[in-house]
């Protein structure tokens, strides 16, 4: 496990404070028999394995599309993989298992344990709505017990292509409906025409902060790597309450900025302006980000956050061959589904952000700012975790924010 030490900075070090909780310093002490289980329930188990398969496609995604935004909801992945995970041999389901990091659970209970999840991140507080389904063409002879089995287990009947122009129709006005309208055209082209099997999975985040910036919407500069700086719409306020701290190894600063209904933002802010992230996005795992969480200190401090609303959507199935799936995707066995030979064809996945300044608490009068500030305005990493579960909601890098589109 990555050791951090995170040092509080006020202005120019008038103080500074080594952040080490108890947890921490036992670890630096003690072997691996001391190791401290930071996951214990089914459900902090899920949301951290979810959270692992989340990082590591992130990690395929980022080095993919270099120096790029770059955005995912990856629990929304993680349950239409594991919908399909569902028509595979034995062999084949703990292949696919494995990436989804699910072999770390040993949870017999496991789809109770993910559609308990699943419930509890969609509660509406929370301000995200997810859409995961499977689609399968009826070029191949179809198990009827196989939508049975899905439907039973997650509550949504996996869709049989009819090969037309209507199921991108179908395919995009069911993903419309379960995000309340907020993700649109969630197929930009057709389906390709000699395909079989089609993962769709799709998030929209409303940022809801839980306290408020009182300003918004102004004009600020966002430093780019190795160009002229551009002017980006800010939200700004003293005195927000949050936690920090720096991290040395990494050359960045962390922030853990706090919403509504038990959902936190973390922001990687390295100290340099660069686009490549590189050394951030390799320590992402859910033990580091749970170990932040009780390392971070909390602070008053200045804060300026980009505004941001953008949509983004990509195909994910050519990054599963980087997550240990090569052999899987060649021969997916996917036996329950179909006797004759079948393969997933497209991992089709779309995101909606959008933050907006409210929040339901004002922060702290005060006439005089403190030392502390934390200015969002280069590239960086941001991720919107679920702290009771731990589980990932939404990971972005973010280099251009003027490259954000709808
Ligand atoms: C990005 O940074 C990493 C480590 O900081 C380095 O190893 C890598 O070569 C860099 N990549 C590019 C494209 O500059």
């Amino acid at each position: 496990m990555r050791r951090t030490s995170l040092l509080l900075v006020f202005g120019f070090i008038l103080t500074f404070t080594q952040a080490q909780v108890d947890t921490g310093a036992e670890e630096e002490t003690g072997g691996e028999d001391d190791h401290v289980e930071l996951f214990t329930t089914p459900t902090t188990k899920m949301g951290a394995a979810t959270s692992d398969f989340g990082y590591n496609l992130f990690r395929a995604l980022a080095s993919r599309e270099a120096a790029t935004n770059v955005f995912l909801a990856p629990l929304s992945v993680s349950a239409a993989l594991t919908q399909l995970s569902m028509g595979g041999s034995e062999q084949a389901e703990r292949q696919l298992h494995r990436a989804l990091r699910y072999h770390t659970l040993q949870d017999p209970q496991l789809h109770r344990t993910l559609k308990d999840l699943l419930a509890s991140v969609k509660t509406a507080g929370k301000g995200l709505s997810l859409a995961a389904r499977l689609c399968l063409t009826r070029r191949i002879r179809l198990k009827q017990e196989f939508f049975d089995l899905v439907e039973q287990q997650y509550g949504v009947r996996p869709k049989t292509l009819q090969g037309g122009a209507k199921d991108m129709k179908e395919v995009n006005d069911w993903v419309s409906q379960e995000t309340s309208n907020n993700v649109q055209r969630f197929l930009a082209k057709p389906l390709p025409r000699n395909s079989f099997i089609h993962t769709v999975s799709a998030a929209h985040f409303t940022g809801k902060w839980t306290t408020r910036f009182g300003t918004d919407d102004q004009m600020m500069n966002f430093q780019l790597d190795g160009g002229t700086p551009v002017r980006v719409p800010m939200m700004q306020q003293v005195n927000y309450p949050m936690k920090l701290g720096v991290d040395s190894d990494l050359g960045c600063t962390i922030a853990q900025i706090s919403m509504q209904d038990d959902v936190s933002m973390f922001v990687f802010l390295p100290n340099d302006v660069t686009s490549n992230l590189t050394l951030m996005e390799d320590s992402l795992t859910a033990e580091f980000v749970q170990d932040l969480s009780m390392t971070l200190l909390p602070a008053q401090v200045t804060l300026t956050l980009p505004k941001m609303k953008f949509s983004y959507s990509t195909d994910l199935q050519p990054l599963l061959g980087d997550l240990g799936l090569t052999d899987w995707l060649e021969n997916p066995d996917l036996e329950k589904i179909s006797s004759q030979v079948t393969k997933l064809s497209t991992v089709n996945h779309k995101v909606v952000m959008e933050t907006v300044p409210e929040g339901n608490q004002y922060p702290s009068p005060s006439s005089t700012p403190g030392h502390l500030t934390y200015r969002v305005d280069r590239p960086f990493i941001y991720l919107i975790r679920d702290d009771p579960s731990g589980a990932l909601l939404f990971i972005g890098r973010v280099v251009n924010p003027k490259d954000l589109r709808m």
